[in-house]
């Protein structure tokens, strides 16, 4: 019986252009699932939404992946996760990672960490129809990510808060509704795409010099860049408007968008204001950090 846990994240810049190809800049946050696989007779998946492969598609794709070529006859699976699940926070791979890793020792499957990183991914894709490659390799990895190259940046030594608005969204269904709209209007939108894999290309530099302030004012942008994509909504901008009134430096929304989370990036002065400013309007606040620790054994 082996356990091994993986973190959730979320974007700094750039999450709807990265399915395009663009720059963007995701870091993996102090919350995580973990996954305990012991070797059984048949799958046995359990976790808080209950037992079976239905209501954990993820985890099924993942045995089903890494259990052909070993020929797995079953697995009990246990999934325990601090990660609210469809908000954006990257719940689904940080499991599917986590599970990927405990199946590999369990079973001896022989997969190094960029396997499981490419692996995931599969998983996710398959899932959801589509998806970038961010949630499953920062949450491998852990982390400041920039992606699509997978490059580490310098961690941030500033604090995360989290805002939950509550309301569950479907990222295939945000991701196609882009789609939509990027072929309706291409030469509107192509620029605004562009436009977000510039913060993240800019904001690169920045993590690196450490310049928060200006990395917030980035993040200011890119949340407008989300909004004339169609993927903000009124829940998401209250919480956003009540952390930035508070003395965030910088506030967007995390993930696909049109419910879920947004994330602010805030000094250590103006933590518990945040937290509580976004609470004050009805967010569930998360106070997080980013984490250098992507998928161990625990
Ligand atoms: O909702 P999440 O955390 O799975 O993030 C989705 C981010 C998108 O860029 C919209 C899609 C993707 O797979 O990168």
């Amino acid at each position: 019986m082996v356990t091994y846990s993986a973190p959730g994240k979320i974007f700094l810049f750039g999450e709807h252009a990265v399915v395009y190809g663009e720059s963007a800049i995701a870091c993996a946050i102090d919350l995580r699932a973990r996954v305990t696989v012991q070797k059984h007779s048949e799958v046995l998946i359990t976790s808080e939404l209950g037992k079976g492969k239905d209501r954990h598609p993820y985890v099924s794709k993942a045995i089903e992946k890494i259990g052909e070529p070993i020929r797995l006859d079953g697995a009990r699976v246990t999934i325990d996760s601090e990660i609210p699940i469809g908000t954006g926070l990257g719940s689904s791979a940080a499991i599917t990672i986590a599970t990927l890793a405990a199946m590999n020792e369990e079973f001896s499957a022989g997969l190094g960490k960029d396997e499981m990183a490419e692996m995931g991914y599969s998983v996710e894709k398959d899932v959801q129809g589509a998806a970038s490659p961010t949630d499953t390799y920062v949450s491998t990895m852990g982390g400041v990510v920039l992606m699509p190259d997978g490059r580490r940046l310098r961690n941030l030594d500033c604090e995360i808060v989290v805002g939950n608005t509550g309301k569950i969204s479907s990222t295939k269904e945000l991701v196609q509704q882009v789609r939509a709209l990027k072929d309706k209007h291409p030469e509107t939108t192509q620029p605004i795409f562009r436009s977000i894999g510039n913060l993240a290309r800019k904001g690169e530099v920045l993590v690196e010099k450490g310049d928060y302030s200006a990395i917030g004012e980035l993040m200011d942008i890119n949340q407008g860049l989300l909004e004339s994509l169609g993927v903000g909504c009124a829940e998401l901008s209250t919480l956003i408007y009540a952390a930035r009134g508070a003395g965030a430096l910088g506030a967007k929304l995390t993930g696909a968008g049109g419910g879920g989370c947004m994330v602010a990036l805030v000094d250590k002065t103006h933590v518990k204001g945040v937290a509580s400013a976004i609470e004050s309007v009805g967010g569930v606040a998360i106070k997080t950090k980013i984490t250098e620790i992507g998928v161990r054994r625990e």
